[in-house]
């Protein structure tokens, strides 16, 4: 276990990212940690930071393409920092606290407007780090602020007007500073409407969106005033694939994994989408998700 080898309940070796990502692919990493404490975390970043070890931090994988590696990293799973409480018309939840959970814990208790998640997987930290949302709002519309740790600091609030949460973007992003809980403020509303609205807004997802599917959730960000989804429909790509890797018939901001893709496909299908709408439009596509790649994939690649 190298430099973990007292840690052995928490960490995992050579562990497949394939099987903590939505999308299905991403190669092996060193050290795959799950810490369930503030105090193993902080033995984890300082003996990563020993070894000169690369950390980076995972939420369920929901909106995260690993490349197919094999990586020498220490991946950090907050999933197993999944307390949650109610306080009133606050909710504190832990960062690997599945999103999913807490919006149907929201509606149990009579507190609404969770429910403009619905459908929208992920956990707490990832959806704060990305300021997760859709046309029914985004995650900063309820966050009142969050636990956060720097490097080598003891973890310190900070009101949500301090996270720089932007569309798709927040400080959070890529674990610095580390998110170890957020709180949420929601309305009164009854359990029967808020659920009303829940069951409208999962209909349209389902109806517009491949749902269900391999995928990381929308690839791009909406570029000002337009859709990515719509431009890389209207410049024919629907359907378009590189070994299982496909652009969705359904939404073609989605690249569905068929099957046995690979993250190579993936990021082969993604230059593809961006050139096409590039000389179609003149319009320069920015991703959405995040890429994790080694320097040499990079250079490859030519991304980060
Ligand atoms: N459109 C097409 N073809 C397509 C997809 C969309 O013509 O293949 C058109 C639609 O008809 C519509 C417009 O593009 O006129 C916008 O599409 P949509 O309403 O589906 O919304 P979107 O802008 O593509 C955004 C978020 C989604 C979120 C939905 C619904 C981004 C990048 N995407 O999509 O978020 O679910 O609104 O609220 O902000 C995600 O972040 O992973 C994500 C899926």
């Amino acid at each position: 276990m190298g430099p973990f080898a007292d840690l052995a309940d928490i960490v995992s070796r050579d562990e497949p990212m394939a099987r903590h990502t939505s999308f299905g692919v991403g190669g092996p990493v060193s050290y795959f940690v799950e810490p369930r404490h503030w105090r193993e975390l902080q033995v984890v970043y300082r003996r990563s930071w020993g070894e000169g070890l690369p950390v980076r931090v995972l939420g369920r994988g929901c909106n995260t393409l690993v490349s197919d590696g094999p990586h020498r990293w220490v991946v950090i799973a907050t999933r197993r920092l999944r307390w949650f409480r109610r306080r009133g018309r606050r909710i504190d939840a832990g960062a690997g606290v599945d999103l999913p959970r807490l919006v149907a814990s929201a509606e149990a208790w009579g507190m609404g407007g969770f429910e403009s998640f619905a459908g929208i997987p992920g956990t707490v930290g990832g959806a704060v780090a990305m300021n997760a949302g859709g046309r029914h709002g985004s995650i900063a519309d309820r966050l009142v602020g969050a636990v956060v740790a720097f490097p080598g600091e003891a973890p310190r609030w900070m009101d949500a007007g301090e996270l720089g949460l932007g569309y798709r973007v927040s400080r959070v992003v890529g674990g610095r500073p580390f998110l170890f809980s957020a709180s949420f403020e929601l309305d009164r509303a009854s359990p029967r409407r808020i659920g009303q609205r829940r069951r409208s807004i999962v209909a349209q997802k389902r109806a517009t969106q491949p749902v269900g599917a391999r995928s990381a959730g929308c690839v791009f960000k909406n570029p000002p005033g337009d859709s990515a989804g719509r431009l890389i429909d209207k410049a024919g790509l629907k359907g378009a694939r590189v070994g299982d890797a496909v652009v969705s018939h359904k939404h073609a901001n989605f690249i569905v994994n068929r099957g046995e893709a690979t993250a190579a496909d993936i990021l082969a299908l993604i230059e593809l989408i961006e050139e096409r709408v590039r000389e179609t439009f003149g319009v320069r596509l920015e991703l959405e998700i995040e890429v994790w790649t080694d320097d040499e994939e990079r250079r490859r690649y030519g991304r980060a």
